[in-house]
């Protein structure tokens, strides 16, 4: 592979926010996990715990809990992402997940020092493993922010979540409504080269 093969993958990566209601093909699922599962690891602990969501019982379970955590929190914020997200959980339409038809939770060891970028490098591998085999895909981290809340822990120890894990990201999955977006301009970002 070219370079720049890898290079215009990376600027396809869009965040992809409404899905079509299809289910993932289950090898096309199987390779996403799979790139997950070749991201490096800090002492190659390999402690990533992948837990696939596709029941759709349990993603609008998933979906009305965190949608009432969302309800309560404190309109007034500056963040207008999430101004708008309590805004659609008072009236019943906020879906943090925007309705993918599959939702990989990444869970890690809490005692792992390098849960973060361990679970960071597995998601990112996952975004561009979603993007090459055409699916639209979003890094989402509600659970991350709320997985100690008592009902989401509970929900999350259901479907297997160990009890010396926290979750640190999620990734929904599906095919894109829309047609693919090009790359966001990025004018942030520093770079200093010294030789
Ligand atoms: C660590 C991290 C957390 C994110 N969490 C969310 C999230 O909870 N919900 C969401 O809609 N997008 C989330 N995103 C997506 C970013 O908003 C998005 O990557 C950014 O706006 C750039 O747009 P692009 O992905 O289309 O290039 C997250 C991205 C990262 C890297």
């Amino acid at each position: 592979m070219e370079g720049k093969d890898l290079y215009d993958l990376i600027c396809m990566r869009r965040s992809c926010r409404a899905y079509l209601a299809k289910q993932v093909a289950p090898d096309l699922l199987l390779q996403v996990i799979e790139a997950g599962r070749m991201a490096p690891s800090g002492m190659n602990v390999q402690q990533c715990h992948f837990i696939a969501i596709r029941k759709q019982e349990l993603l609008e379970k998933i979906r009305a809990l965190m949608e009432q955590i969302v309800a309560n929190l404190d309109a007034t914020t500056a963040n207008p992402m999430l101004a708008q997200s309590i805004k659609l959980a008072k009236v019943g339409k906020h879906n943090f997940y925007y309705g993918a038809p599959t939702l990989i939770v990444v869970a890690n060891r809490r005692d792992n020092a390098n849960n973060v970028p361990d679970s960071a490098a597995a998601l990112q591998n996952m975004m561009l493993m979603a993007t090459a085999v055409g699916l639209g895909n979003c890094w989402i981290n509600n659970l991350r922010w709320n997985g100690d809340a008592p009902p989401i822990r509970q929900f999350l120890e259901e479907i297997g979540v160990k009890q010396d894990e926290a979750v640190y990201g999620a990734l929904a999955l599906g095919y894109a409504v829309d047609a693919p977006k090009t790359a966001l301009v990025r004018s942030g970002n520093v770079v200093d080269i010294w030789e």
